[in-house]
C-alpha cells in the first residue's frame, strides 16, 4: 500500500478519528473493508456526517457479527441454511442436553466475531462439549463466544459468492473458493482462510441463479423490510452438494484471501462500482463482467491460526512477483527499515492472474512465486485449487 499511496496510520476502530482523516483528505467515497470497524458503527457515523460510505450500517454488518441473529434472520425469510438453535451463557445445561441428543459431527460456533476461528467441528461428544464449555464460560473468545450457535452439519462442497450491493440491486462478482483449513487436504484447524481461487467452477450458472434468487434477493429484500437496508459486499458462504446451496455464513465485507483473486478478473473499474453502490444505485457503474482466473497462495507465520512470532525477515518478495502475472499481496508485514518482517498470523497473499482460464498454470505460477519467498517457519498449503484444476481437466 505504501507504494501505492500515502498512508496515515488511524485506529480504524474509532469512528472519531476515521471521521477526521475523512475531513482531512476531503473524501468522495470511503469504502470500509474489515468487520471490526463496521461492527464498531464507523460507517453510521461517516453517513451521518454526509460522507459517501461503502459498507453497512453497524445493525446491517449483524449478519456477520452476530451468527446467532443471522440465523433468526434466515429462518425467517426461508433462506436455505443449516438447522442450528441457539444458547446463552445462563443456558449451559440446556445446551449440553441439545449436545447430547444431536447426530455428530455437529458444529459449534461462537455467536461474535473470533476472525475466522470461532468455529468448531466435534467430531465426538467430548469434543463438543469442551468447545461449548470454553465457549459460553468465556475462556476461549471472551464476549464472542458468550452466545453460541449449535448447527447441523452440512456435508458438501463451499463455495463464496460476493454481491456488491446498494441496498436493492446488486452485481455479482466472480465465485471463487476459500480453503479454511489449515493443512493441504483440508485437514487441522479452521483458519481466516488459506488460499483461494476464482472462478469457482463448481458455482455453475445454474447454482448462481439459485443463490440469487433463493439467498441473495431474499437477503437483501428481508433487510429493507426489516427496516436494515444492506448496502455493502454482502458476503455469501455457501454450500454445495446435490445441485443445492445452503448457508454455511454471511460476511458483512469482502473475504480474505477470495478478494485477492476475485477483484483482478474484475473487468470494469472497481472505485466506480463502489462508489455506485455506495451512492445508491449500483447499475450506475454499468456492466461488471469479470474474465479471466486467478489463485492466491496464502503464506502464515508458524503456528498459525494458534500464537505464532513476529519480527522475521521475510526475503524473495521482489523475486516472487517477476513471475509474469504475480503480484504479492502483504497482510502480515511491516517495514524495519529496508527489511520486511512478519507481523501477523497471515503474513502474504501469493497471487498469480491471468486472462485465461487453465488454473493449472495459473497454479503452477503462484507457487513458482512462493517457492521465491522464505522467512523462518513459513507456511502454506500445497493443494491450493487443486481440485477445480482437477475437475478442469476432467
Ligand atoms: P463460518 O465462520 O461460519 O464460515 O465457519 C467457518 C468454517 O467452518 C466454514 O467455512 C466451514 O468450513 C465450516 N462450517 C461452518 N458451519 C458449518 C456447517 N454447518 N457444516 C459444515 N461445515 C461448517
Ligand atoms: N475467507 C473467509 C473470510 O473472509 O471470512
Amino acid at each position: 500500500m505504501a507504494k501505492l499511496g500515502e498512508l496515515r496510520p488511524v485506529s480504524i476502530e474509532d469512528a472519531g478519528s476515521v471521521a477526521a482523516l475523512a475531513r482531512d483528505v476531503a473524501a468522495d467515497l470511503v469504502v470500509i473493508g474489515p468487520e471490526a470497524p463496521l461492527a464498531a458503527g464507523v460507517s453510521d457515523r461517516l453517513r451521518n456526517e454526509g460522507f459517501v460510505v461503502f459498507g453497512p450500517s453497524r445493525s446491517a454488518a449483524r449478519l456477520e457479527w452476530d451468527k446467532a441473529f443471522s440465523k433468526d434472520f434466515m429462518k425467517r425469510h426461508g433462506i436455505p441454511t443449516a438447522a442450528s438453535a441457539t444458547f446463552h451463557a445462563a443456558e449451559l445445561a440446556a445446551a449440553r442436553t441439545y449436545l447430547r441428543d444431536a447426530s455428530l459431527p455437529i458444529v459449534i460456533k461462537a455467536s461474535g466475531l473470533a476472525a475466522g476461528k470461532g468455529v468448531v467441528i466435534a467430531t465426538t461428544l467430548g469434543e463438543a462439549m469442551e468447545a461449548l464449555d470454553g465457549m459460553l464460560s468465556g475462556e476461549t473468545f471472551g464476549d464472542a463466544g458468550a452466545t453460541v450457535v449449535i448447527e447441523e452439519f452440512m456435508q458438501g462442497e463451499e463455495a463464496s459468492i460476493f454481491a456488491v450491493t446498494d441496498g436493492e440491486r446488486y452485481a455479482l462478482l466472480a465465485p471463487s473458493q476459500d480453503h479454511k483449513r489449515v493443512g493441504d487436504g483440508d485437514t487441522g484447524p479452521n483458519t481466516g482462510g488459506m488460499g483461494a481461487y476464482a472462478p469457482a467452477p463448481i458455482v455453475t450458472d445454474e447454482l448462481l441463479a439459485l443463490a440469487r434468487r433463493d439467498i441473495i434477493e431474499p437477503t437483501l429484500r428481508g433487510m429493507a423490510a426489516e427496516n436494515n437496508p444492506y448496502v455493502g459486499c454482502l458476503y455469501v458462504g455457501v454450500m454445495v452438494a446435490d445441485g443445492m446451496l445452503r448457508v454455511v455464513e454471511f460476511n458483512s465485507r469482502f473475504g480474505d484471501p477470495e478478494t485477492q483473486v476475485i477483484l483482478p478478473l474484475l473487468e470494469s473499474d472497481l472505485a466506480a462500482l463502489l462508489y455506485a453502490a455506495a451512492a445508491g444505485d449500483v447499475t450506475a457503474a454499468g456492466p461488471t463482467g469479470s474474465s479471466g482466473s486467478a489463485v492466491c497462495v496464502v503464506m502464515a507465520a508458524s503456528g498459525y491460526p494458534g500464537s505464532y512470532p513476529k519480527g522475521d525477515e521475510i526475503t524473495g518478495i521482489a523475486a516472487a512477483e517477476e513471475v509474469t502475472g504475480v503480484v504479492v499481496f502483504h497482510a502480515g508485514t511491516r517495514a524495519e527499515g529496508e527489511r520486511i518482517v512478519t507481523n501477523g498470523g497471515r503474513v502474504l497473499g501469493v497471487t498469480a492472474i491471468s486472462g485465461g482460464t487453465d488454473l493449472g498454470a495459473v497454479i503452477g505460477s503462484a507457487y513458482a512465486a512462493v517457492e521465491q519467498i522464505a522467512f523462518a517457519g513459513a507456511q502454506y498449503r500445497h493443494d491450493i485449487g487443486a481440485r477445480a484444476a482437477e475437475h478442469q481437466k476432467a
